[in-house]
């Protein structure tokens, strides 16, 4: 045990050198405590750069979001804008709103059984917890990642059954272990000793998950700061795992939400498999059934990240093993599925080339994902003096253009200076009070983090279309 921490020194191995030199140079320096299963990678860092680099080239790997279905979208931010009426309606009537496209869902399912038919989704909650999504991913037949007594109690409510749960936290509130116990969630995962005692003492049959850490450097939203035990503290989970007699089921990792190095998914899928093994040849424990390849996926590269997944698992987990794959996708399959609308509420001239411009909703609403969740949405001009403009793909642009005279800022309505979605925007209209401008692709980490504070209640409506496509 002492020799793996000693040499491999507190790091992820997957960060420099591969998995196959680590064990080697280990069994080198102490043949007593040697490392019994030498997973042979074929790819050693300079190989998979090669093949990173040939999969990021394939021009066949990119897709386009909504690709037949913006006449529908149109239409419903249309039909609502329609029906308000600014000079009589209610406060709040004219709250922004989101558009949940059905069949964007349906289509990223289906997307995802063509390219990873092997690996059974758990979708990861907290990233939008709409019922309605929910009971359409579940009528699909995905299953479910939950972070907390309130996103499980969520899931359960709807009629879905508890062991379609994974509780995917390592660092859970005891009262809620209790919950998961009390209501027959089974799966759930660890990082550290001290939640296997928690673990013990309150649901000592679970099925457990250790998380280990992955190389996420490069991904939009790090986790493994936070989350998953380095390989170097593997062998001391294991003994206590042993000596507890707790019941280790799989292995689990993320590589971080929003990824783009996929270097890191075959990285940890491969130290996923030196655990597996020292598990059962060093500690004696039943052989490990399952691996959870988390989350971080997302539609813009996912082929790209399924492509490197399926390498992986048929180098380290081929079809014929015995071990079942699960995943945690959050943002794959919401990112595309939402278009939120909003109002702009008021207008400052800065000067004759420039304006601010504040809508009714902002970075303590559901535009909050610019300040958790480093996104730039996109903004663009659905509604300008009494005509729609939402097939206008190329009326706003992040940079200055003869077509696009008009700079702006765009402001939330809070009066916190912070609320501000873009300091610089360039449009091809005129804005004006009344308007209405759309951001596509909102549906992930927006309105699951949305508060009411300062007063405006950002808990809006959501149109759902194509629900009987
Ligand atoms: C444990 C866990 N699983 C899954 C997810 C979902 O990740 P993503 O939305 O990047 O797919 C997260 C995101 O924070 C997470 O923490």
């Amino acid at each position: 045990m002492a020799t793996i921490a000693t040499f491999i020194n507190n790091e992820v191995c997957s960060s420099t050198t591969t998995l196959t030199e680590l064990t080697n140079v280990n069994s080198a320096q102490n043949e007593q405590n040697s490392i019994d299963s030498k997973p042979v990678a074929i790819f050693n860092d300079d190989k998979l750069s090669v093949l990173l680099e040939d999969i990021k080239k394939d021009q066949s790997l990119t897709v386009s979001p909504h690709a037949s279905d913006h006449e529908q979208i149109s239409n419903a931010l249309k039909a609502h804008i329609q029906s308000i009426n600014n000079d009589t309606c209610a406060p709040g009537e004219e709250n922004s709103f989101f558009v949940c496209d059905i069949n964007e869902v349906r289509n990223l399912y289906k997307n995802w059984c063509d390219e990873l038919p092997r690996v059974q989704p758990h979708y990861a909650v907290k990233c939008n917890p709409q019922p309605e999504l929910i009971k359409i991913l579940a009528s699909f037949g995905v299953n479910f990642d939950c972070a907390s007594k309130m996103e499980i109690d969520t899931i359960l409510k709807l009629g879905i059954s508890p062991d379609r749960i994974v509780f995917a936290n390592p660092c859970k509130v005891g009262s809620h272990i209790r919950f998961a116990q009390q209501n027959g969630v089974e799966m759930t995962m660890f990082d550290n000793v001290e939640e296997l005692h928690k673990i013990k003492k309150f649901h000592p049959n679970a099925k457990l998950f250790l998380r280990i850490a992955t190389d996420d450097s490069t991904a939009q939203c790090r986790l493994s700061t936070k989350f998953g035990t380095h390989l170097s503290a593997v062998p001391e989970l294991l003994q206590t795992i042993k000596d507890l007699q707790l019941n280790l089921v799989g292995i689990s990792f993320h590589v971080g939400s929003g990824a783009s190095d996929f270097g890191s998914l075959y990285k940890a899928v491969r130290d996923s498999r030196w655990v597996f093994d020292i598990a059962t040849n060093q500690y004696g424990l039943p052989p490990l059934k399952t691996l959870d390849v988390g989350g971080g996926f997302q539609l813009a590269s996912f082929k790209e990240s399924s492509k490197i997944l399926r390498l992986s698992l048929e180098e380290f987990f081929p079809e014929n093993c015995g071990v079942n794959i699960i995943a945690e996708p959050g943002r794959y399959f919401a990112e595309t599925a939402l278009t939120l609308a909003t109002h702009i509420i008021a207008k400052r001239k800065v000067n004759d080339d420039e304006a601010m411009i504040y809508i009714n909703d902002g970075v303590y609403g559901n535009l909050n994902c610019i300040l958790f969740d480093h996104q730039e949405p996109t903004p663009r001009i659905l509604y300008h003096n009494d005509q729609f403009h939402y097939d206008d793909f190329q009326s706003t642009s992040p940079v200055s253009t003869p077509n696009h005279p008009y700079k702006v800022s765009i402001w939330g309505p809070t009066c916190d200076g912070l609320d501000c979605i873009t300091k610089e925007y360039y449009m091809n209209r005129d804005l004006v009070v009344g308007d209405w401008l759309y951001f596509p692709n909102l549906g992930a980490y927006t309105s699951s983090a949305a508060t009411p504070f300062n007063g405006f209640d950002q808990h809006v409506d959501t149109i759902f279309i194509n629900q009987d496509l």
